[in-house]
């Protein structure tokens, strides 16, 4: 996917968020313009692709800018960047947003699941690939594994370079993530994170570095898969993460607030109290070691939680790593990571879960002492 000045001045008009139709009661039909289809050959599979936006989807102004580039190029750019895809696929479009990750909110992610939900539910439709920003991708890739009721495959894809830099790592990533939607090995493994030919689970897989490309792993649960020749390889059978949670969000429209308290030596006690008063209905502390905090901000986290009982889910900062059931006012985060367990708490809010349950959902992703 190189661009020369001249061809980026021939480029269509950016595609822009398609307006949302949600004027049926009970919203849980939506209705978004497509914006790709690709000539159909009934041999081969179809898959869907919702764009997002992110580095896969932006121009630096030379070929050696990896860095200050900006988001623009549409679905339709993406796919016809890579024709080699019309080869493995038939492709239906979607610009759902054109956003970097950062700014990916509710809106945007639970019109995800629930266009991916009633794409998957079509018996043409193989599988879906949603491109993405790489770095809150591991936060939607959660998302819908925990919103998406499929056996389908689900594959999130970014890139770490611009479309416009000396061996972008887009369109090889895009091939490899559409390859695998549309491929029976890909079904019932549940979402899926695509990049530099690794295959990870949407349920442990994280971004470890800010700027290199190998950067999608899971140290502790490992990887899926590999892409061998961009033929992809498993080496497990097909199997789900234990303790993945799936929730219904057809009817949902916004999500509960739950905000990340960051721990740290002599952290300001008075976050949590902040955090409460702006709104938040829950609260996820990112803990030194497994799930800590100072005895200072202990007790102020302590003395919200007995005069208003929001919950308090207490997570690791450590890129890896278990927080084990304290026993004490805050709920033991198990193997999530702070990002991860806002998702899952935000998700048994929003599903009017009271403490007890949202506890047990954690609890079931851990193994008991
Ligand atoms: C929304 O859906 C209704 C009912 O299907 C349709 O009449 C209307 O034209 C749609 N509006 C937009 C903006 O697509
Ligand atoms: C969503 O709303 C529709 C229409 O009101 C209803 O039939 C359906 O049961 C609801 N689904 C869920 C999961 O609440
Ligand atoms: C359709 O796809 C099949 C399988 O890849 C291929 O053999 C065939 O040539 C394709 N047909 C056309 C018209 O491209
Ligand atoms: C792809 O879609 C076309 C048209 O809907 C359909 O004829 C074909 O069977 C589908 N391919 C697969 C592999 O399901
Ligand atoms: C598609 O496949 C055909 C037949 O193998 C090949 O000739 C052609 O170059 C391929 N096109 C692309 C864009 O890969
Ligand atoms: C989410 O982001 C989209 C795209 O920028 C925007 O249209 C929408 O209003 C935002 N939603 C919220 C709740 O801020
Ligand atoms: C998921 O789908 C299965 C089978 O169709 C159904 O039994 C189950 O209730 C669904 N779960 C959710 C959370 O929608
Ligand atoms: C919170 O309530 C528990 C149970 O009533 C009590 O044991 C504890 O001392 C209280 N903590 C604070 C900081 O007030
Ligand atoms: C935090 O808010 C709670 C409940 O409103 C209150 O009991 C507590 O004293 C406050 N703590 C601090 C440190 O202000």
């Amino acid at each position: 996917m190189k661009f020369s000045a001249q061809l980026l001045a021939l480029l269509p008009p950016l595609a822009v968020a398609s307006p949302v139709n949600l004027t049926r009661a009970g919203l849980h039909k939506l209705f978004v313009r497509q914006d790709v289809q690709t000539a159909i050959n009934a041999s081969l599979p179809n898959v869907t692709i919702f764009a997002t936006g992110g580095t896969i989807a932006s121009q630096g102004t030379s070929n050696t800018q990896t860095t200050g580039y900006s988001v623009g190029l549409g679905v339709q750019q993406l796919v016809d960047a890579v024709p080699e895809l019309l080869n493995i696929s038939n492709i239906a479009g979607y610009q759902i947003s054109n956003v970097g990750s950062g700014s990916i909110n509710e809106t945007i992610s639970l019109k995800l699941a629930k266009m991916i939900n009633e794409e998957l539910a079509k018996d043409t439709v193989s599988g879906v690939v949603v491109t993405h920003g790489t770095d809150t991708l591991e936060e939607t890739a959660f998302f819908l594994e925990s919103t998406v009721n499929s056996t389908k495959p689900v594959i999130l894809v970014g890139a770490m370079r611009p479309a416009t830099a000396l061996s972008a790592d887009g369109p090889l990533n895009l091939y490899q993530a559409v390859t695998l939607a549309g491929s029976p090995a890909g079904r019932d493994r549940g979402t899926m994170i695509v990049l530099n030919d690794r295959i990870g689970s949407a349920f442990y897989t994280t971004k470890n570095n800010a700027n290199t490309l190998d950067t999608f792993f899971s140290t502790e649960a490992g990887q899926l898969g590999v892409f061998i020749n961009q033929v992809p390889f498993f080496f497990f059978a097909p199997s789900e993460p234990v303790g993945r949670v799936v929730f219904d969000v057809t009817n949902v429209t916004d999500l509960a607030q739950v905000d990340i308290v960051y721990s740290h030596q002599d952290m300001d006690p008075a976050l949590f109290n902040a955090s409460y008063s702006s709104g938040a209905k829950g609260i996820v502390f990112a803990g030194v070691g497994a799930g800590g905090m100072s005895d200072k901000a202990s007790l102020a986290a302590e003395e919200l939680y007995n005069a208003t009982g929001i919950p308090i889910v207490a997570s690791h900062r450590s890129t890896d790593g278990f927080v084990p059931d304290g026993g004490d006012f805050t709920i033991a985060s198990g193997f999530y990571n702070p990002q991860k367990a806002r998702i899952v708490l935000q998700l048994g809010l929003t599903a009017g879960w009271g403490e007890d349950k949202i506890k047990e959902a954690f609890a079931k992703s851990y193994p008991k002492p």
